[in-house]
Formats: C-alpha cells, structure tokens, sequence
C-alpha cells in the first residue's frame, strides 16, 4: 500500500529561533488530529539538530534539503549523509530544481548522492520537473524520463520501491501557477509506468509520487485526489504552521 506524504521544503528560510517558533506552532496544529499522511519537514542545516531535538515526541518526521555525494573530506561547504543521519534525518531532498539550475548539480552527482543516501540509510525525494520552456517545446515527458532514469541509474529494485519520486514542474514553484490536477496526474501516470519499467509493477505501485508546486492549502485537495498523486512537497506554504497544517489534513 502506497503511502501519503507530505514534506515541507524550507528552503533558505528561518533562522534558529523562528525554526524554533515554526516547530512548536506545527507540533501544537497537528496535536490530536488523525493524520492520513506522513508528515516531513525539510529545515535548513543549521536547524537540523534542533529541530531533531523538538519532535522527538511527535509524529514529524526529519529531511535535509540537500548532501554531499562523498563520505567526508575536502569539500568546504558541504554536508555528508553521516552528518545528516547524526542529527536525525531520514530523508533528504535530491536533485530539487534549485539545485539543478542555480548551483550546477547534474543528473550524474544526483545519482551519486542517491546511492550515497541509500548506504547511510536515508530516503532519498528524488525532484523532477520540466521548466516552461521544455513544456511549451512539447519536452516534458522526454526531460522527466531522462532524469529519473539518471537518477534511479544502477539501484537495485528494493532500492527504487523505498524511494519517493517528487514531480515539480518548474514553472510552478514558488509562482503561484498550479499545474491542473490533470496536468499533473498526466505526469504522475507517466512517471509510474516508468518506474514500473525501472522496477516492477507492484514496486511502482507503492512508490509514493508528490506533486510539488505552488501547492496552497485551497489547491490541495484537488491534486491529492488525482490517482497518482500519492503526496505533496510543499515550499512556500510550509513556512506557516495553519496553512502547512491544512495542506496535511487535506488527504
Ligand atoms: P513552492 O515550492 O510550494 O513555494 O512552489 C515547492 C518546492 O520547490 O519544493
């Protein structure tokens, strides 16, 4: 059985003490409530620990936005799967559009972090998505097959069914333009018929796919009912607790 997820990506936002802030209002949003979704928040690094520390008595579950392909060493700036897993996370967040086009991360490094993730334990959210451009060209299906296909390269079959796919198009983040439900589910179906060529059908059809992309609490519902849409990964709208709250308890 495929699992509901929704994660929120923080992205380059709050400091250590609104982190804090932002943990304790979510905790107090979803105390009680019944939750038909995992849920998964993505902090910055410098949180991670602490945030760790905050929902240890809930239901909250820990991502990193990002990891170094490499065990350690001579890599300035950068963070090791090891580091992540010491201050809690289980998942972390790979190949996000930003990633790609603002700091250069190809398909290659992404599925070397990949597999670096699996070896430490980690759940990779392997991000996809076309931009306008290659959507306009007609290029979506072709950009988003090359990608996961990159990004899935040389795992074994349990690997890819322990994965979450995160589907993003690129026009839709953080611009207020939703891809239609329909739009999206198009994708989503099409991503699940090539994971069922990557692994197998009962794997791809308990492989949780999130639509991310200027997901809104009045959106939500809408894609999350589409048949392929199995969660959400959620930025903007992750930086408050009510509305992160009312994305969650849509499903
Ligand atoms: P957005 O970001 O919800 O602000 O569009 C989504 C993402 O980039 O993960």
């Amino acid at each position: 059985m495929r699992k509901y997820i929704i994660a929120g990506n923080w992205k380059m936002n709050k400091n250590l003490s609104e982190a804090i802030q932002l943990v304790s209002d979510l905790k107090n949003e979803l105390a009680g409530k019944t939750l038909n979704a995992d849920v998964i928040i993505a902090p910055p690094f410098v949180n991670l620990e602490t945030v760790n520390s905050l929902i240890k008595d809930s239901v909250i579950k820990l991502a990193a936005q990002n990891m170094h392909f490499a065990d350690s060493g001579a890599f300035t700036g950068e963070i090791s799967a090891q580091m992540l897993k010491s201050v809690g996370c289980e998942y972390v967040i790979l190949g996000h559009s930003e990633r790609r086009t603002i700091f250069g991360e190809t398909d290659e490094m992404i599925n070397k972090k990949v597999h670096q993730a699996f070896a430490n334990n980690i759940t990779p959210i392997l991000c996809c998505g076309e931009s306008l451009e290659e959507r306009e060209n007609g290029k979506a299906f072709e950009i988003i097959e090359g990608q996961i296909k990159a990004g899935l390269k040389d795992l074994e079959t349990t690997q890819i069914g322990n994965m979450i796919i995160a589907y993003e198009p690129i026009w839709a983040i953080g611009t207020g333009k939703t891809a239609s439900p329909e739009q999206a589910q198009e994708i989503h179906a099409f991503i699940r018929k090539l994971l069922t060529e990557l692994s197998n059908e009962e794997t791809a059809n308990n492989i949780t796919i999130q639509y991310g992309g200027s997901v809104k609490p009045n959106n939500a519902k809408e894609l999350l009912s589409q048949p392929d849409i199995d969660g959400a990964l959620v930025g903007g709208a992750c930086l408050k607790a009510d509305s992160f709250r009312d994305i969650v308890l849509s499903v």
